[in-house]
């Protein structure tokens, strides 16, 4: 079974929007998605409302998630690692045993928007349009990293 994890920074906003929107696009028997964030201001909490909104105004139910941290642990547990921007980015290679770590990072847009390197902007301290925005950039994402895993 392929594992994917989605990174953010509190695990509340744009993780667990990927994670929502990426099992809704694949089988979840054949993949497992899970999403966790770089700091642990938010653990055990549910989603953002925005974020809990926004999913549901598309279909998909993201309030059985929980915020966690991210530990070294998931490089053995995952495959591949997301990171929604470049300073998830580099607080997860900083974390990193070795190469083999290293190389299960990736910035989740690149997969969108080949070599440049963009960032999922964090929406927490906008309003609803940044949510609206988000969603849109991993929705386009989501649906070139579910045709890869199929
Ligand atoms: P996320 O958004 O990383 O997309 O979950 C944030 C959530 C919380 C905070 C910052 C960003 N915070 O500072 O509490």
């Amino acid at each position: 079974m392929k594992k994917v994890l989605m990174v953010c920074l509190g695990n509340i906003c744009r993780s667990p929007l990927a994670e929502g929107i990426l099992k809704s696009k694949i089988n979840t028997e054949a993949v497992f998605v899970d999403s966790a964030g770089t700091a642990a201001y938010h653990v055990g909490n549910l989603p953002d409302v925005r974020s809990i909104e926004i999913a549901k105004n598309y279909g998909i139910d993201i309030t059985k998630q929980r915020a966690r941290k991210f530990t070294e642990k998931d490089f053995d547990a995952f495959d591949v690692i997301y990171a929604m921007d470049d300073s998830n980015y580099n607080n997860i290679i900083s974390l990193a045993r070795n190469k083999a770590d290293s190389q299960k990072v990736k910035l989740i847009l690149n997969e969108s928007n080949p070599d440049k390197n963009l960032s999922v902007p964090d929406p927490y301290y906008g309003g609803k349009s940044g949510f609206e925005n988000v969603y849109k950039m991993l929705d386009e994402a989501c649906s070139i990293v579910a045709g890869n895993l199929s």
